[in-house]
């Protein structure tokens, strides 16, 4: 099956409501493209903002984050709900700032991931291991268990209508790039977890993609990966440089 790309861009701390839509203006015409979704993950106070700010053009836009009740005494946190009635379609769960800065662990992460489908949002999974993982050789194992813990109760059409994003953890902001063998090989693994829990049509329908200093340079190469579906692009989603990323 050919599976459409997806580039979504996270903005992570960056961009205060007048700076988010003053960007939107600026990548308007850039990142237009009939081949590729396009997803602006963005802070929640810009959600509303981004919201109006895109509307009429290609691009969805997504959470960072998001807790996984309902409603209730949960100061600082904000719900599917919510993010969902703001016009959002896409929210990031468990991305390895928020595993590492915020201790969330894959119990927590599995409960987002189920809230978000309740609410009808698309869970973009993150997971990814850290340089020392790597260089013990335990990679692939760390990443199963991840996608593994984080998709029980899950069930298979869910999965096929989500993203899943590797972001290799000494990879990101650093400008070190995985290489493409590197990504591809731990995007294959994933696909090949998804079908062990699942089934080939359902490892052959979600989307993985690789994050991790994504540039305007290496886009293409790591996006002609057979198991690699699009990017989850930092840094460089703030300039102009993700038309270039979109339009790989
Ligand atoms: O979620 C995207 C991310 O963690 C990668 O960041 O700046 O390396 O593209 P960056």
């Amino acid at each position: 099956m050919a599976r459409r790309k997806i580039v979504a861009g996270n903005w992570k701390m960056n961009m205060t409501p007048s700076e988010a839509v003053k960007l939107c203006g600026e990548l308007k015409d850039l990142v237009k493209s009939d081949d590729v979704d396009v997803v602006y993950c963005v802070p929640a106070i810009d959600i509303v903002p981004v919201v109006e700010a895109v509307k009429g053009t290609n691009v969805e836009v997504g959470a960072e984050n998001m807790y996984f009740e309902e409603k209730g005494a949960y100061t600082g946190e904000i719900s599917a709900a919510m993010i969902k009635d703001a016009g959002a379609k896409y929210v990031i769960i468990g991305h390895s700032e928020r595993r590492d800065y915020f201790k969330e662990d894959d119990a927590l992460l599995n409960k987002k991931v189920k809230k978000a489908f309740e609410a009808g949002l698309t869970p973009i999974l993150c997971c990814g291991e850290t340089l020392e993982q790597r260089e013990m050789g335990i990679t692939l194992d760390w990443i199963r268990m991840q996608i593994k813990s984080d998709l029980v109760g899950i069930s298979a059409d869910q999965v096929a209508s989500m993203v899943i994003a590797y972001e290799p953890i000494w990879a990101i902001g650093t400008g070190k790039t995985a290489t493409t063998e590197q990504a591809q090989e731990v995007c294959k693994a994933v696909r090949d977890c998804v079908a062990e829990i699942y089934d080939a049509a359902t490892a052959d329908a979600v989307r993985i993609q690789y994050g991790g200093s994504v540039n305007a340079g290496n886009a293409a190469e790591l996006f002609a990966q057979p198991d690699i579906d699009g990017g989850l692009v930092g840094g460089a989603s703030l300039k102009a440089d993700f038309g270039k990323i979109v339009n790989y």
